[in-house]
């Protein structure tokens, strides 16, 4: 067998969803999971138990592969340039992934590649924060430049005289990150994916909508873009990833800031699938969880186009149903069309334990494509059928 054998380190669920696209080349996947019990074990054969801050895991899990890639961007930059001084072909690299893992780092890195910034510093304390608010004006956008995710890490600061609260911050990591609030008409996600040899390829730019700091809804492409605001930031993300050297699936998530600078600011980078990228398992002609697998083997990537005029991803999050397949009946049949994925995590409230994709036939009918994607998830979320009877197949779905 000369098929591929590729690890990832960390068994969420995006090591989880790489798993179909791995089985349909052919190809092996392993997982070097945290603990038996986490999403992406039951769907691989190997998925041995281990420490991703403990080299000796990882250099144990190495044998035998013939890639190393990554469900998040947590393993600690050093034990990445000891595998790879090991050998383990490693992508995306340390060099790269560092941008991704330290924002401080990402922001340096957009300045230098000049592309559009919001107001950003290196603050060390409360009095050099105070002294970005009063010169850049408040609020301001307070983060923790490592260790953050879903909006954890993430604090608005409305005034010099709330900037003390955050010395707790200061005290746990500095400098932090500071950031001008930006005043945007909607969150934007450009991805791309890049192999070692340098080809890339971007998906269309998607509109994003976080509730409470986490991804709610995707909606693909992003509709009314400007084509030149479009085109801009899907150079930018291509950019990015050839001069960062990114290898694999990388997320641009995006401000837009119609009629100012470029139509966008960027926010930060996440190079490994992502969540504003799971419309593409059923509403693009290559999921971003193949598109990694072929970047990452150097293998020519695949086509980035939509099947339909409009894809809708909307996440479901943990609520009160706990028995997430008694409400199947009722949500498979609300929508015919729809795809659901379900993440095989245990239920608790608001952890990401699935979402549903929906295509529709018409970017005018988009409303309708969200709310069922919406009733879908509702349903399988609470466990309680939507009111009345299901719609009859209508033009979306017809
Ligand atoms: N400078 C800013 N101005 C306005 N809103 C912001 C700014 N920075 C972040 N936000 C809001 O907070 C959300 C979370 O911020 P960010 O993406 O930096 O955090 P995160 O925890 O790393 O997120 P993720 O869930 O993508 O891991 C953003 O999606 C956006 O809604
Ligand atoms: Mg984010």
């Amino acid at each position: 067998m000369t098929f591929p054998v590729i690890g990832v380190v960390g068994g969420g669920q995006l090591a989880r969803m790489m798993a179909p696209a791995a089985t349909a080349l052919g190809f092996e996947l392993r997982v070097l999971a945290e603990a038996e019990d986490v999403s992406a074990v039951s769907a691989v054969a190997k998925a041995p138990i281990g420490d991703y801050t403990d080299l000796d895991h990882l250099l144990e899990f190495s044998r035998g592969l013939d890639v190393m890639t990554f469900d998040h961007e947590h393993v600690p930059t050093a034990h990445l340039r000891s595998l790879i001084a090991a050998g383990v072909n490693v992508h995306p690299g340390p060099d790269a992934l560092v941008n991704a893992q330290d924002k401080l780092v990402m922001r340096a890195a957009i300045d230098r590649l000049e592309l559009p910034n919001p107001r950003w510093a290196a603050v060390a304390d409360v009095a050099e924060l105070i002294a970005f608010g009063e010169d850049t004006g408040w609020p301001v956008v307070l983060k923790m430049p490592r260790g953050g995710y879903d909006g954890k890490g993430v604090r608005i600061v409305g005034s010099a005289d709330e900037a003390g609260e955050s010395a707790d911050w200061f005290h746990a990591m500095s400098p932090l990150l500071a950031e001008a609030k930006v005043d945007f008409s909607r969150e934007l996600s450009a991805m791309v994916a890049r192999t070692p040899d340098g080809e890339s390829r971007a998906w269309p730019v998607v509109h994003t909508i976080q509730v409470d700091g986490v991804c709610d809804e995707v909606i693909a492409p992003a509709l009314d873009i400007p084509v030149e605001v479009a085109a801009a930031a899907e150079n930018a993300a291509v950019r990015i990833a050839t001069e960062l050297g990114v290898t694999g699936v990388m997320a641009v998530e995006l401000f837009e800031t119609p009629g100012v600078g470029a139509g966008f600011l960027i926010n930060e980078l996440a190079m490994r699938p992502h969540n504003t990228g799971h419309w593409t398992q059923d509403g693009s002609v290559t999921s971003q969880f193949e598109q990694h697998l072929r970047a990452i083997l150097n293998l020519p990537l695949g086509a980035t186009d939509l099947l339909g005029p409009v894809v809708v991803m909307k996440n479901f999050l943990g609520g009160e149903n706990q028995d997430l397949f008694s409400a199947y009946p009722a949500a498979l049949a609300w929508e015919p069309a729809a795809k659901v994925h379900c993440y095989g995590k245990a239920v608790r409230p608001g952890r990401k334990i699935g979402h549903v994709n929906l295509v529709g036939d018409s970017a005018a009918g988009v409303a309708t494509v969200r709310s069922r994607a919406t009733a879908v998830a509702d349903i399988i979320r609470t466990g309680r059928p939507q009111a009345g009877a299901a719609p009859e197949t209508s033009q979306e779905t017809a």
